[in-house]
């Protein structure tokens, strides 16, 4: 207890020299998947000085540790690390310093490590001496398998575009050995997102993902296909089967205008025999120029008018008609120009 009582003295005797700001500060809790490697990002800030009888005292880090599920990690604590120790378990490596990084790894994280994780300095005088008791809880995902999403939204893509596969967890990582699979083959690249780019046909598959070094991790298989490049856009052959559809349809209609017109031809001949001998007329503009009695004038416009519209009907069924060879023709050059590339 005389121990104690003589840290609360001179912590209070540092408080009053200025000593505050001493800390250790710790990521939130981290999930971790069993198998996986984590990283604990931690900071911390020494006690540098303190004055002592009227003078200046520096201190100096001299130990560094971290323990698992104790308050203070002082004295014959068991630690996972112990800067002073020659048999610390090579799964924990201390990937800090002494003067204000406390970054702790673990590789092939375990079931064990779900605990709270607390970093000790220690320095050349027990005044500097100090324990963040906050800690960091990490918590271990045994057998929850990772789960493999895309950046692209369908499963259909199309060659030449670019897609990354990402491979994750229920758990967030700091970092994570992800290795890739497709069609059960091992692949060689590795980390939790698989670029894919440019995609190629032969880049179909299905892809798994997984924890190295844990089985149970191994994802659902996330299935990839990848269209060539030239079937992307539309179906080739239904374009074509369009195209001579409506063809047809159009020369099917201009034929039945020339026969409505010659038949219209054909009646007004008759009419105009039956009227009086007239001289049949050629153009509408013909019809309007003749000289009719009033009673007649009704009768006589309505045809007319009809074959005006048939007429300028048929004209515009030709242009559009023109339009969609043209755009047929560039359809085409540009359906040869991606063949010959592909
Ligand atoms: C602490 O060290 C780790 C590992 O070397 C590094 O990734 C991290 O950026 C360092 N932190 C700071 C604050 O320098
Ligand atoms: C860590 O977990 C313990 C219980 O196991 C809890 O009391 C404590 O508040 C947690 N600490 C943090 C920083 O979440
Ligand atoms: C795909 O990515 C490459 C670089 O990796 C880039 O040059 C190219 O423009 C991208 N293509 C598409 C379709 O985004
Ligand atoms: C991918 O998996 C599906 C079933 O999920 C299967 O039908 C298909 O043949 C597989 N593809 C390959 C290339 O193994």
């Amino acid at each position: 207890m005389a121990v104690w009582d003589k840290k609360i003295l001179w912590g209070f005797t540092f408080l009053l020299t200025g000593a505050a700001g001493v800390a250790v500060n710790y990521p939130d809790h981290i999930c971790a998947v069993k198998g996986s490697t984590v990283t604990i990002l931690c900071t911390f800030t020494p006690l540098k000085s303190a004055i002592r009888a009227g003078t200046q005292v520096f201190f100096e880090i001299t130990r560094v540790r971290w323990c698992q599920n104790h308050l203070i990690c002082h004295g014959t604590t068991p630690s996972v690390y112990d800067s002073q120790s020659e048999s610390n378990d090579p799964r924990y490596k201390y990937l800090g310093d002494k003067k204000g990084n406390c970054t702790l790894q673990i590789n092939d994280v375990k079931k064990e490590d779900e605990a709270t994780f607390r970093f000790r300095m220690e320095a050349n005088d027990t005044p500097a001496h100090y324990t963040g008791r906050s800690g960091v809880n990490i918590t271990v995902s045994d057998d929850s398998p990772m789960m493999v999403s895309s950046s692209s939204s369908g499963r259909e893509v199309s060659a030449g575009e670019n897609v990354t596969l990402y491979c994750t967890a229920l758990c967030t990582f700091h970092q994570l050995e992800v290795t890739w699979f497709k069609d059960n083959h091992a692949l060689s690249e590795s980390g939790p997102a698989l670029q894919l780019s440019p995609l190629t046909p032969e880049d179909s598959g299905n892809y798994t993902c997984g924890v190295r070094t844990n089985d149970k991790t191994l994802s659902l298989p996330y299935s990839l296909h990848v269209e060539a490049e030239q079937e992307g856009g539309s179906n080739p052959s239904l374009m074509v089967g369009v195209v001579f559809g409506v063809l047809l349809a159009l020369v099917t209609l201009i034929m039945v205008v020339c026969i409505i017109r010659r038949k219209r031809a054909a009646a007004a001949d008759t009419d105009q025999r039956a009227v009086g001998g007239q001289v049949e007329p050629k153009h509408p503009d013909d019809i309007y120029s003749n000289v009719l009695p009033p009673a007649e004038q009704g009768h006589r416009q309505e045809p007319s008018r009809a074959v005006e519209e048939v007429s300028y009907a048929s004209v515009q069924f030709k242009h559009k008609n023109q339009d969609r060879l043209a755009k047929e023709a560039e359809d085409a050059i540009i359906y040869s120009a991606v063949a010959s590339r592909g």
